[in-house]
């Protein structure tokens, strides 16, 4: 039986994607992402505004993450703070976006876990049909120089980290793990590797849980190939968020939201991105860009 589509509108799509390619040499740059956090008109996290600031210096070095798509990430892991379960990192590096994460849990006085997965090898091979952009052995890291930094920030008692490739360290993590996921963090880029992790834990995701995904507009496609092929056919509403970034929260229905894109059987929400006025705007001023305008002719009329 032939697949069904899971793209179908593909100027839909590379509309979505154009941001990422505008901005990733500005974001992927120290200085400008430095300048970026230095200016209090930036709240990154609009539930905890401040805290991607606060926590910044010591994570800095150790996230490929940008202050927008952190605060997000932080957005969520509030959201669903009420949420049965703990929190899951696939592709951690130098653990910036997992420390971050169990930072607030501290913050917050909220008792779960951050489960932490990476190869600490980088990338592995990209699939050569799915995979764009990326490269085997990139954004290799320390296990052991992670291990001491969660020690040195005093959150051993939140942070476990897992090392191997997610073949390897998934299936005997569950085997005996017995709990739920409130929010599921993948980042790690490529289709296999989604492949090898996101089907594993999804279930376990609590209703009312939180997925986030780092890089499912960044062009690359392999991310998002995977994970639209896991969810066909389930109608998930999938959250645009600052470029890459998207998430889905589970369980949840359409009823709500108001700015929806349908493809493929997806609904593509962009109320949240829409309501991101300092994102929006000071994608505007970096880029030109008009992201709503430039989505606009999408929506429904
Ligand atoms: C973009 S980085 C993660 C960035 C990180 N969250 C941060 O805060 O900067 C992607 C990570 O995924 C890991 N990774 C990718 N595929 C993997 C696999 N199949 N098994 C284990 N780790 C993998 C890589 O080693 C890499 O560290």
């Amino acid at each position: 039986m032939a697949q069904a589509k899971i793209i179908e509108n593909e100027t839909f799509h590379r509309s979505l994607e154009a941001p990422w390619a505008r901005t990733f040499m500005a974001l992927m740059r120290p200085s400008v992402v430095e300048e970026l956090v230095d200016e209090t008109a930036f709240p990154f996290s609009q539930s905890l505004p401040g805290f991607i600031r606060e926590h910044w210096q010591s994570i800095q070095d150790k996230t490929l993450i940008d202050p927008f798509r952190l605060g997000w990430l932080i957005d969520e892991l509030v959201r669903v703070q009420d949420v049965q379960g703990d929190l899951v990192e696939c592709g951690s590096f130098k653990g910036g976006s997992g420390l971050l994460m169990a930072r607030a849990l501290k913050t917050l006085g909220i008792d779960k876990q951050v489960h932490l997965f990476d190869s600490f090898e980088g990338l592995p091979e990209p699939d050569a049909t799915h995979d764009k952009g990326y490269k085997k052995g990139v954004f290799k890291s320390e296990y052991d120089e992670l291990v001491r930094t969660v020690e040195e920030q005093g959150l051993q008692d939140i942070i476990t980290v897992h090392r191997g490739w997610f073949n390897d360290t998934v299936g005997p993590f569950l085997s005996s793990y017995t709990g739920e996921i409130s929010l599921l963090h993948i980042d790690c880029d490529l289709y296999n590797s989604t492949n090898d992790c996101f089907p594993l834990f999804y279930p376990l995701v609590a209703e009312g849980g939180a997925i986030v995904f780092d890089d499912f507009n960044d062009g690359g496609r392999g991310e998002k190939t995977a994970i639209l092929e896991y969810l066909a056919g389930q109608s998930p509403i999938l959250h645009v968020g600052p470029a890459p970034q998207t998430c889905m929260i589970k369980g949840e229905s359409l009823h709500e939201q108001v700015h929806v894109v349908e493809d493929a059987g997806f609904s593509y929400s962009l109320d949240r991105l829409l309501e991101h006025s300092t994102y929006l705007n000071w994608l505007n001023d970096a880029t030109g860009t008009h992201y709503e305008d430039e989505l606009a002719p999408f929506l429904p009329g």
